[in-house]
């Protein structure tokens, strides 16, 4: 047995070592680079690309805009369609792109580009204030949007105590360490892309979509991503921009966007903006849960963030409301980042529920116990292994909740104030459909293939492991191509569980197959492509956690340190301990990175993002780190998936900026309900 051991990672050495070829590095002859040129206008018409000067250094090949650019057919995201129309929609969206023979020639030559521009008034900040589009019943990919059920106003007016509150989380960005990366070229009719993304085969189709040619004509290869975290789940503009560039030119064509690219042509979280009414009586039982959640998409595709997702799951009540609106501001098109949805709606119901329990004079923790749904709240359905209420009586045992005393503000050694803060965790376990193919050699070898990717995550140890238990020798294991067949991306915290499900078919009916043939293997070799087996409908499926927060607030500065943050998560049985371990402690990182750094700020005169890169835009580091712990419950959940776990990359992140917030507010006695905790919202200046 090797899976849920704890190996390590494959390809560990090879990292290390500095072997791993990543997209960029693709060797290829004669090969050209291509640096995009941005836009400088928050909104308005392309009149002028004049190219003179950079066409005039021989080593310039060829500028593209929207005049001489390929003709792309139109996709679901337009965001994809680069150089197709004039239009600027934002500050920072690609209007042309200069292809060179040196990569520093081919930035030197888009700042030789000069643009003109029909300028028109742009419009960057998140305002209640302005219209939005209220969102219907469902939204993209069949996720549930807004909601009702019984009477809410009802619930409100029947309550002993009635909360109100606004929170809000601001735009942030995914900053992977690999920047968006591709090599390209075309071979006659077919297309070629080594490409940082979070899902070959997705990619593939994606491409494929955009140049008018099935995805079978179009082969992605992924094999190592410097991270993702939703910025590289479709093909991005400089993605489409580097594959233009080698449809016009003929030869293989290198793209690697700047750290600052990465602000504007490639997405990032929308700003929101949640309104809160909860209604409970003095026994903390909840009458009413009313989740009014703002967020903004692009003029030219609607991209919603999910932030009232999580408040349909969480806490029983008759009467409960979400609407979820969009506003269109000239920023880029945001996409999911991080858990998207619940991220920011975790923390602000969390938050909510934490305010809730000082206004009832109730345990935060007896709180949460006090309103435990017996089904599904929104769907009525029975949950398939719902542990919060383990989560969190493990977690105040082991954080030694019982000897708090909940008064704000009063723990106090010299210039620091301590205070503790406890929030839960949710997150969907979704199980998409994908294909692998086993393998048997006469020799008694194995292989499986599958059109996986490994952002990181450790997706290629697990799925060796689950292909080497099942088949009983270690196998070879191919991922990151999309001639592999149809997979899923590396995204919803669904990868592994989708791709293992299909390896586990494919692997199981090999075994068959060879049984038929008495064990013998025929001299061609035996193989057996099979799919993954949906789940059946009718349960709610989520992985479940809880943080407990220590932090310690200097009381003249209002800089927050966090000394411990303890998390306890059911997500069923990992197949790599220490990977497992990895991911939820890595959520919890970036918990605290959002609670206390994150934020992407937009500056209203000039349309643009002013952080855009990592000496401005703030990530934890390890100095800001410390007593981090995360332990699993070991509850299978055999329901949940084919390989019996159930999603871990985005458990560790949701609700960890609330525990830290709520820690804050229990240190301080003040309450911050928009992140980042900055020294002056703490300080109210
Ligand atoms: Mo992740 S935000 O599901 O790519």
């Amino acid at each position: 047995m090797t899976a849920g051991t704890g190996l390590s990672r494959l390809e560990g050495r090879e990292k290390v070592m500095g072997a791993a070829r990543y997209a960029y590095e693709h060797p290829v002859e004669d090969a050209l680079y291509v640096w995009p040129v941005a836009a400088t206008v928050g909104s308005g018409t392309v009149v002028e690309v004049d190219a003179a000067a950079a066409l005039a250094d021989p080593a310039v090949v060829t500028v593209l805009d929207h005049t001489n650019a390929p003709r792309l057919r139109p996709a679901q995201i337009a965001d994809q369609l680069v150089l197709q129309s004039p239009a600027v929609a934002w500050r920072g969206q690609i209007v042309a792109g200069v292809v060179a023979t040196t990569p520093e020639a081919a930035r030197e030559g888009a700042e030789q580009v000069v643009v003109r521009y029909a300028e028109r008034p742009h419009h960057v900040v998140l305002d209640p204030a302005d219209p939005a589009l209220e969102l219907p019943g469902e939204l993209f990919g069949g996720q549930p949007g807004s909601f009702a059920k019984g009477d809410v106003d009802a619930g409100l007016a029947a309550a002993d105590v009635v909360l109100d509150r606004v929170y809000t989380t601001p735009a942030q960005h995914h900053n992977p360490m690999e920047t968006v990366a591709t090599t390209a070229w075309w071979s006659g009719e077919r297309l070629v892309v080594h490409d940082s993304n979070q899902g070959p085969w997705i990619a593939a189709v994606g491409f494929g979509q955009l140049w008018d040619i099935p995805p079978e004509q179009v082969e992605v290869v992924t094999e190592h991503v410097g991270g993702g975290f939703g910025a590289k789940v479709r093909p991005t503009p400089g993605a489409v921009l580097a594959t233009m560039a080698a449809r016009v030119t003929g030869r293989p064509c290198k793209l690697m966007l700047t750290r600052q690219h990465m602000f504007t042509m490639s997405p990032g979280r929308s700003a929101t903006r949640s309104r809160f009414r909860l209604g409970a009586r003095r026994d903390g039982t909840l009458t009413a849960v009313d989740h009014d959640a703002l967020q903004y998409s692009s003029p030219i595709h609607e991209f919603v963030e999910q932030t009232g997702l999580a408040t349909r799951t969480m806490y029983a009540t008759d009467n409960l409301r979400i609407i979820h609106r969009l506003a269109r501001l000239n920023l880029p098109t945001p996409r999911v980042m991080r858990a998207p949805g619940h991220t920011p709606g975790m923390f602000a119901l969390e938050s909510a529920m934490d305010e809730l329990a000082y206004a009832l004079d109730l345990d935060p923790l007896a709180l949460r116990l006090a309103n435990e749904p017996a089904v599904d709240p929104a769907s009525g359905e029975p949950f398939a292994g719902r542990h919060l209420v383990d989560c969190l009586t493990v977690g105040a045992d082991r954080f030694g909740w019982a000897a708090r005393d909940p008064t704000p503000g009063v723990r106090r050694h010299g210039r620091w104030l301590f205070g503790t803060g406890l929030a839960a965790s949710v997150y969907p376990a979704y199980q998409r459909v994908a294909t692998a193919t086993a393998r048997a050699e006469p020799d008694g070898s194995f292989s499986v293939s599958v059109g996986a990717v490994d952002i990181g995550t450790g997706a290629r140890t697990a799925l060796w492991q689950l292909a080497t238990d099942l088949l009983g020798s270690p196998v070879e294991i191919h991922i990151g191509r999309s001639s592999y067949g149809n997979a899923p991306v590396a995204g919803g915290s669904s990868g592994t569980a989708s791709w293992g499900g299909a390896v586990r078919n494919a692997c199981t009916a090999l075994r068959e197959r060879l049984a038929g043939h008495g064990g013998a293997v025929p001299a061609d070799g035996l193989e057996v492509t099979a799919e993954s087996t949906p789940l059946p409908p009718g349960r709610s499926r989520h992985s479940f956690g809880a943080h407990f927060c220590a932090v310690r607030v200097d009381a003249d500065t209002g800089q927050v340190r966090v000394d411990r943050l303890l998390g306890v998560f059911a997500h069923g049985r990992p197949l790599n301990a220490r990977t497992a371990h990895s991911q939820l402690i890595g959520g919890m990182v970036m918990g605290v990175s959002m609670a206390l750094h994150e934020q992407t700020v937009v500056d209203p005169r000039l349309g643009m993002f002013v952080n855009h890169d990592l000496a401005q835009y703030h990530v934890a580091t390890n100095a800001d780190i410390h007593g981090l712990e995360a332990h699993s419950l070991e509850r299978p959940d055999d329901d949940i998936t084919l390989v019996g776990g159930k999603g871990i990359g985005e458990l560790g992140i949701v609700g960890a900026a609330a525990a830290v917030a709520n820690a804050v507010h229990h240190a301080t006695g003040v309450r911050v309900r928009d992140l980042p905790i900055t020294l002056e919202r703490l300080r109210g200046g």
